[in-house]
């Protein structure tokens, strides 16, 4: 039987991929900063719930220890937990730009140091949520995608490091999906007294708030089926796209040039001067 340990699993993705990996025959770590909201996958065989916040490095490491001293090996590691940051960059202050870094690069690289040693026993494999977002950028988000790129770029050398050691490291890019992600776990920069983005913000929050917009959303299940397949298929494929609307968007973006892109995002977004 194998195991995996999620993080994040409290909600969205992370809680659906650890109760698809449960149903699918794994052992499942469910980690989480809080422990007591995950009453239903406590109870379920074969689940070990474990508080592991991603910006606090004894957490993840008795995390790590206790699965392994509970299911005896660990497989595959899913870095999940993560959370957006949207407006001005002019206006983030040090606390926000910190936490952003360390809860999604700092922790997914701590968490994937912490399982290294355990993952080089079962040559098993590292999968870390990216997001569209960590190839395609959108406005008012560019210190989210600096995480979602930075955590790619980590990713990809590090496939390519620990190829001789027979670990895998594989990245999922969602679009957008039906969570807690830009409800709760989003973090809203402003700049007070300043009113020079105002148009633009209200633009824009009125392009992702459309309806019309959201049909393409996943279910969080729709993303734990590409985890599960990324964490099964055998296969040394690097990135998984997950969903309709960022298969949609990656293809849009390749076929056009860094200033085309400019160009139609401002208008778009309806982005004023
Ligand atoms: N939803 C989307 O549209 C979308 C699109 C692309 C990529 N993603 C990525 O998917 C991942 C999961 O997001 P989601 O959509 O499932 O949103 P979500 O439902 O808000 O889940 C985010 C999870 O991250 C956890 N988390 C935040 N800070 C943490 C920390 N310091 N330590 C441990 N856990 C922490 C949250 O835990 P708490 O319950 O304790 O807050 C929660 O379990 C993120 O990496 C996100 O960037 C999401």
């Amino acid at each position: 039987m194998k195991t995996i340990l999620i993080t994040g699993a409290s909600t969205g993705i992370g809680r659906a991929t650890a109760l698809l990996f449960q149903q699918a025959g794994w052992n499942v770590a469910a980690t989480m900063r809080d422990p007591s909201r995950a009453s239903e996958l406590a109870a379920l065989p074969n689940v070990l719930v474990q508080a592991l916040d991603v910006t606090d490095k004894a957490s993840i490491d008795a995390a790590v220890e206790a699965t392994v001293a509970r299911f005896g090996a660990l497989d595959v590691l899913l870095n999940n937990a993560g959370y957006g940051l949207f407006g001005p960059l002019e206006a983030v202050t040090p606390q926000q730009l910190e936490r952003q870094y360390r809860t999604n690069v700092f922790g997914p690289v701590q968490t994937m140091q912490a399982a290294l040693p355990h993952l080089r026993a079962t040559r098993g494999l590292i999968i870390n949520v990216s997001s569209i977002g960590g190839r395609v950028c959108f406005p008012f988000n560019s210190l989210y995608h600096g995480t979602k790129f930075a955590l790619e770029g980590v990713s990809e050398s590090l496939a390519i490091e620990l190829a001789p050691q027979g670990v895998r490291v594989k990245i999922v890019e969602p679009g957008g999906v039906k969570t807690d992600f830009a409800g709760r776990s989003l973090d809203v920069m402003s700049l007070p007294g300043v009113d020079l983005y105002d148009a633009s913000l209200k633009s824009i929050m009125a392009v992702f708030a459309d309806p019309a917009r959201r049909v393409d959303y996943s279910e969080p299940e729709n993303i734990a089926r590409v985890i599960l397949e990324a964490a099964t298929d055998g296969s040394a494929r690097l990135r998984y796209l997950a969903g309709k609307d960022a298969i949609a968007m990656a293809a849009h973006r390749a076929g056009i040039s860094d200033e085309e892109h400019q160009a139609q995002s401002v208008v778009r977004f309806g982005l004023q001067g």
